[in-house]
């Protein structure tokens, strides 16, 4: 309707001069008026300039004295011509009208106070203010000396009025069409899409963000780790199997069986199925043998090896169970070296706390070749945790049953000004080896390492459960930076 309103007169006129004087014109109010305006400028439909125009208005207290008279000529015409006690006019007046009255009255000489009584010193007054304040309301010019007294008794104040001048703008049209936003079935049955005006494409409107998945910082660091190994010629071991036999994960390792870490307090066994049913019968007594009585040099743990036990399955307590597949798989073949990887989850039953979690994954890495030693191990591993950043190492000597000699890895945390424990590591021991069929002289490094660690290190999460489980906050899956380890 204002739309309407601006563009009609502009039809006939040359321009509107005044927003608020054609807004009273029209019986809309200039709100609406304005709003019309902006948004036909905005699209060229008429062209707005700024008109600002400053205005006495009278205030809250202005306005009652505008209709019921200045204080000052409530109280003088409150007082009778034989005067009034102080205490009856204050009762009549109201004790804002006495106070403010009686002051002004005062000093404009129209009454004298004494001690008790009120009395008129003249006979007739004026309500001056009265009347400047109704000439303000009017719009009515007023000099700067009693602009200044009502200002000064806070009965007006200065306002700023904001309103414009209009003139066609560049699109004018004597009504606004709303543009087709689309082309619709009626549209094409009706034949008005001829007439139609159709929205322009707005081509560099930004899209909608799209919602279609992100990378957790774990994938994020994986594949950056992933990266590294492939770069360094190593291959990817099929890790697609969480639940594993006590036979790989266990007893192909040297564990044997008695080990505290085979205890259900440190391990996930399944009640369904509790049992595998294929092992490799071969192998299966090449393994009991060195258990049992040893053998390639070695007096083994001298217990009785029991098949049931080998035969339980678990979820996998650790990747290397994987390595052991992967070695006896190599072992039927005509000997070759081998430089293989895994990074995938690992289970073991512990208690959860900032740094631990029933479930991780382990980074695993093995060298497979003809007389390696332990300085390749340390080589490799200098070059492996430096492309991680991490170019200082310490060993210390550790204990795993399935290697010998074996190696904790500290890495100095440049970050931290500290050492910090990174992984562990060794060489796969013969008795783990030779009953694979392995080649005597063949030599196996290996390390591993939780891909958490790196990664809370690398995204300054310092509780686990900020960055895997139920708890994690999806805004930070969705917003964490990009890994750039292993450039
Ligand atoms: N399996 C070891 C662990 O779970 C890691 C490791 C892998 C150690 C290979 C030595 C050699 O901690």
């Amino acid at each position: 309707m204002a739309e309407e309103a601006v563009l009609g007169y502009l039809q006939k006129h040359e321009q509107i001069v005044d927003s608020g004087a054609f807004a009273a014109e029209q019986g809309i109010s200039h709100d609406e008026i304005v709003n019309a305006i902006k948004s036909l400028n905005g699209f060229g439909f008429v062209v707005a300039q700024d008109i600002k125009r400053e205005r006495w208005q009278l205030t809250e207290e202005g306005k009652t004295y505008a209709s019921a008279g200045s204080p000052e000529f409530q109280l003088f015409t409150a007082v009778p011509p034989e005067g009034i006690s102080r205490v009856d006019l204050q009762k009549k007046l109201g004790d804002s009208v006495f106070k403010i009255g009686c002051q002004q009255a005062i000093k404009n000489k129209w009454v004298e106070m004494g001690k008790l009584q009120v009395s008129r010193k003249v006979e007739n007054v004026d309500d001056s203010v009265k009347a400047f304040l109704a000439k303000i309301n009017d719009g009515e010019a007023l000099n700067q000396e009693d602009i200044d007294a009502l200002k000064r008794r806070k009965l007006i104040l200065l306002h700023t009025w904001k309103g414009y001048s209009v003139k066609k703008g560049p699109n004018y049209a004597p009504e606004r069409r709303k543009p087709a936003t689309d082309l619709t079935r009626e549209n094409l049955q009706s034949g008005d899409w001829k007439n139609l005006e159709f929205k322009e494409y707005n081509l560099s409107t930004k899209g909608a963000p799209s919602e279609g998945g992100y990378l957790h910082p774990l994938l994020k660091v994986k594949s950056r780790i992933q990266m590294i190994f492939s770069l360094m010629g190593f291959e990817e071991m099929p890790t697609n199997n969480y639940v594993e036999s006590s036979f790989w994960n266990f007893d192909a390792l040297f564990q044997p069986q008695q080990h505290p870490a085979r205890d259900s307090h440190d391990t996930f066994f399944l009640k369904e199925p509790s049992v595998t049913k294929i092992l490799p019968e071969d192998y299966v007594e090449k393994v009991k043998q060195i258990h049992e009585s040893g053998g390639h040099g070695s007096r083994g743990y001298g217990y009785d090896w029991k098949r049931e036990e080998a035969n339980k399955n678990l979820l996998r307590t650790h990747t290397t169970a994987v390595s052991s597949r992967m070695l006896y798989a190599l072992a039927k073949k005509p000997f070759e070296p081998k430089k293989y990887y895994s990074i995938d989850r690992v289970f073991r039953n512990e208690a959860v706390d900032r740094t631990h979690l029933a479930e991780f994954h382990q980074i695993e890495g093995l060298i497979c070749d003809r007389g390696l030693s332990l300085g390749d191990l340390q080589g490799v591993l200098h070059d492996f945790f430096s492309r991680l950043g991490m170019s200082k190492l310490r060993f210390k000597p550790a204990y795993n049953p399935y290697t010998e000699p074996s190696m904790e890895i500290f890495g100095y945390h440049e970050g931290f000004k500290k050492w910090v424990e990174v992984g562990n590591s060794g060489m796969f021991r013969p008795e783990m080896l030779l009953p694979m069929g392995l080649p005597e002289d063949v030599r196996v490094i290996a390390w591993g390492l939780s891909l958490e660690r790196p990664t809370m290190i690398l995204y300054g999460i310092d509780n686990i459960r900020d960055l895997f489980g139920h708890k994690v906050d999806l805004d930070l899956i969705k917003s964490n930076p990009i890994c750039r380890i292993g450039l």
